[in-house]
C-alpha cells in the first residue's frame, strides 16, 4: 500500500554552488526523516524546484520548468510541487498566486522544517516521524494562503529569514565521489547595488569552525579528497576568533584532503594572511575566483563594491607575487545603469591587463528591490547596446583565455578525474588550476588522481594524454 512505502522526493536545483549545496541539504533533511530520494520527478511524491533569483533570465527559465512539472501533477494529483530557494523567497506569495498549482514556497532559511511542512500539506497521507529532540525547530511562517476551489489542500509559504539559522547539526546528502561542497557561511553583509542576494538570503551568518572541521574530517574518512568551502563572501568568514585564513589552513591540513578551493571571495578580504596561507599550504589549489564586476572606478563606486581598479590590481599583484602560477577567474557585469561606452571599455582594459584565465560574464539584470533599480530610468542601457557590450567582452575574454591556454600546452598537470568525457572511451578531469582536461581512459577511474600532459586546447579546455610509469599503471602522484 502506498502508505507503507517511503515517500519519494526529487530535488531539482538551479543556480550557484551555494544553491547546489542547499539542494543536498534538503535531500539530507528529507532522507533523515524517512524519504527516499529519487532522480526523476516522474517517480516522486514530492517535487522541489530549488531556484535562483540572481538574474531575471534564470527566473523565467524556472517558471517555465515549474509549469512543465505541473503537467506531471495533473496526471498524479497527489504529487506535491514546491518551489524553494532564492526565487521562492523573492516572489513569495505572488508565486503562489501566479502559479496556483504550486503547493509550497520556501525560502533559504526554512529547510529545517521541510518534513513538518510537507506533512501539513499532505494532511495525514502519511505521518512523518517527529524531529529528533535535539533539533529545535525555529519558528517559521507557514500559513495557508488560499483554499481556492479546485485545489486539494492549502498552499503554504515559509518565508521567514532567520539570523540564527545556519543548519547546524543537519547533514547534506552528498553524491559519492571525491569532491564535496562545504558551506561555511550563509547570506551577505554587503549591499552591492545590483544584487538581490542580501534580500533573499539575509545577512552574513558563519558556521562554527569546529563543526566545519569535523565535517571535513568525516568527509575525508569517507574518501573525499577535494573540498570547496562556500560562502557569499567566503573570505570574510569569522567565528569567535577564527578568521578565514586560519580556517582554510586547518581544513588544508586535514589528513586525506588533497585539494581545497573556496568561492566566492570578496576582493577586499584577500588579506596578506590569506595569500600567505594559499601560498604555503600545499593542499590549497592555485586558483582564485575573484569577482571584479567592472573595470571602472565610477561604476565600481555606484555598484558599491568598495574597491577601486587600482586597489584590485594591487591585490592581484600581491597574489601573483606569492603564487606566480595562480589561475584567476572572475565575474563581470556589463551595462550597469549609467555605464558609458568609455567606462565599459575600461572593463575590457581590465580584462586585458589582468588576463583572467576565465570570465563569467553577465548583462545587468534589474532585480526589484535592489538600489540599482532606483537609478534614473534614462540611465538604463539600451538592451541592444547591452548585448553588444556583452558580446564584445566575451570575445575579449575568450581571446585572452585561449592565448593563456595555448601557452600552457606541453605542461604536465595533476588531474582529478571527475567523470566521463563526451566521446566514448574518454574521461574528464580538472587540474589544480581549475582547467578541464579530457583524455583516453576508463570511467572506473573517476575519483582518482593522475598526471597528464596537456597536448592541445580548444581555447577553453584541453585534450591531454595520461603519463604512465609502467606499461599499464597510471603514474602515482
Ligand atoms: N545582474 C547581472 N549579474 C548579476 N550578478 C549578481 N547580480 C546580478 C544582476 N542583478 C552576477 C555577479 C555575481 C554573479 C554570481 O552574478 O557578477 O558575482
Ligand atoms: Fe551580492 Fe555583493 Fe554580497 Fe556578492 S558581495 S552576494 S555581489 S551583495
Amino acid at each position: 500500500m502506498s502508505e507503507q512505502r517511503a515517500r519519494r522526493a526529487y530535488v531539482e536545483t538551479y543556480g550557484c554552488q551555494m544553491n547546489i549545496s542547499d539542494g543536498e541539504l534538503m535531500e539530507g533533511i528529507l532522507e533523515g526523516r524517512g524519504y527516499e530520494i529519487v532522480d526523476a520527478p516522474e517517480r516522486a511524491d514530492v517535487v522541489l524546484v530549488n531556484t535562483c533569483a540572481i538574474r531575471e533570465h534564470a527566473e523565467q527559465r524556472v517558471l517555465g520548468r515549474v509549469s512543465q512539472l505541473n503537467g506531471l501533477k495533473r496526471e498524479r494529483p497527489a504529487m506535491v510541487l514546491g518551489v524553494t530557494g532564492c526565487m521562492a523567497q523573492r516572489m513569495g506569495r505572488t508565486l503562489l498566486e501566479q502559479a496556483p498549482y504550486v503547493d509550497l514556497v520556501m525560502g533559504p532559511d526554512g529547510y529545517r522544517t521541510l518534513p513538518e511542512t510537507l506533512a501539513r500539506l499532505n494532511g495525514g497521507v502519511r505521518a512523518v516521524p517527529e524531529a529528533p529532540a535535539t533539533g529545535a525547530v525555529p519558528p517559521t511562517e507557514a500559513a495557508p494562503v488560499s483554499e481556492r476551489s479546485g485545489r486539494r489542500g492549502p498552499q503554504l509559504a515559509v518565508l521567514q529569514l532567520d539570523m540564527d539559522e545556519n543548519y547546524q547539526g543537519l547533514e547534506q546528502r552528498r553524491a559519492d565521489g571525491p569532491s564535496a561542497w562545504v558551506p561555511i557561511q550563509r547570506g551577505c553583509d554587503h549591499r552591492c547595488t545590483y544584487c538581490i542576494v542580501p534580500y533573499v538570503r539575509g545577512g552574513e551568518k558563519n558556521r562554527a569552525a569546529p563543526e566545519i572541521l569535523s565535517e571535513v574530517r568525516e568527509l575525508a574518512e569517507r574518501g573525499v579528497t577535494e573540498v570547496t568551502l562556500l560562502g557569499q563572501t567566503v573570505n570574510s568568514y569569522v567565528w569567535s576568533d577564527v578568521r578565514f585564513p586560519s580556517l582554510l589552513r586547518d581544513v588544508a591540513r586535514i589528513d586525506g584532503i588533497r585539494r581545497v578551493r573556496f568561492t566566492s571571495p570578496h576582493p577586499n578580504d584577500v588579506t596578506s594572511e590569506l595569500v600567505e596561507v594559499m601560498a604555503e599550504e600545499p593542499a590549497v589549489c592555485e586558483h582564485l575566483h575573484l569577482p571584479a564586476q567592472a573595470g571602472n572606478d565610477r561604476t565600481l563606486r555606484r555598484m558599491l563594491r568598495r574597491y577601486t581598479v587600482e586597489s584590485l590590481l594591487a591585490t592581484i599583484g600581491r597574489v601573483r607575487v606569492a603564487i606566480p602560477d595562480i589561475a584567476l577567474s572572475t565575474d563581470i557585469i556589463v551595462a550597469f545603469p549609467g555605464e558609458t561606452d568609455a567606462e565599459f571599455r575600461d572593463t575590457l582594459t581590465l580584462m586585458r591587463t589582468v588576463r583572467f584565465d576565465e570570465a563569467y560574464t553577465y548583462k545587468f539584470s534589474a532585480r526589484a528591490g535592489t538600489p540599482a533599480t532606483r537609478l534614473p530610468p534614462d540611465d538604463f542601457v539600451d538592451p541592444d547596446e547591452a548585448q553588444a557590450r556583452l558580446q564584445e567582452l566575451i570575445d575579449v575574454a575568450r581571446g585572452v583565455q585561449s592565448e593563456i591556454n595555448r601557452g600552457e600546452v606541453g605542461r604536465i598537470e595533476e588531474v582529478l578525474i571527475e567523470g566521463e568525457g563526451r566521446d566514448a572511451g574518454q574521461i574528464r578531469g580538472r587540474t589544480r588550476r581549475n582547467k578541464v582536461v579530457v583524455f583516453d581512459g576508463d570511467p572506473s577511474r573517476v575519483g582518482s588522481y593522475t598526471r597528464t600532459r596537456l597536448e592541445r586546447t580548444t581555447g577553453a579546455t584541453f585534450a591531454g594524454s595520461e603519463l604512465r610509469v609502467g606499461p599499464r599503471e597510471p603514474a602515482a602522484v
